[in-house]
């Protein structure tokens, strides 16, 4: 379930179909997608893949989308500061980001420049799109990551970040992670 926090505004919204709306007004898709496996540790991309393949499926095919992975953080994670790092600073892509959350969980943040910035919890069954050129980050949490989601491209090239060099993320470095 996701929460979504405005905290300039001390603001936060837990109904998803509330959510789903903020979303939809800004150009912004948000889904929850169900599955009833539960993944052990060792699941493979390729299992966590299929069991989510009748809501992955069709939504790459209308989407016009070509490879999918999953991207899994866990306190094992070798260098995670160094990847913490360069997904914490504002960036945007070329193309949509979309990350589905399969487990665990994680802070989107948006810049969208025009209203004060906004985060999104994103745990287990959140899937979010985030458009081309939007400026965001994300962070997994300083110690403990957690996190197991599904990334899907139409390329994989347009992916790479460009970082804005707002170092407007450390202005919400204090946030509390709403529980
Ligand atoms: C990314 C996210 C995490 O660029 O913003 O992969
Ligand atoms: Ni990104």
């Amino acid at each position: 379930m996701a929460i979504l926090s405005i905290p300039e505004k001390n603001i936060e919204i837990r109904n998803a179909e509330e959510i789903r709306a903020f979303f939809k007004e800004r150009g912004v898709f948000f889904d929850q997608w169900t599955c009833d496996v539960v993944f052990d540790d060792k699941a493979t991309q390729e299992e966590i893949l299929a069991a989510y393949s009748k809501d992955l499926t069709p939504f790459m095919e209308q989407g016009g989308y070509q490879t999918a992975d999953v991207i899994s953080i866990n306190k094992l994670t070798e260098n995670y500061d160094a990847i913490r790092a360069k997904f914490l600073s504002e960036h945007t892509h070329s193309e949509d980001e979309i990350r589905f959350f399969v487990d665990g969980q994680g802070l989107f943040w948006f810049n969208l420049e025009t209203e004060p910035v906004f985060n999104l919890l994103c745990e287990k069954g959140d899937l979010i799109s985030v458009p081309a050129g939007t400026k965001h980050w994300f962070d997994a949490g300083e110690t403990n990551p957690f996190v197991k989601a599904i990334r899907i491209f139409i390329d994989m090239s347009g992916w790479v970040p460009h970082y804005t060099e707002s170092k407007l993320e450390q202005k919400f470095a204090d946030f509390n992670v709403p529980k």
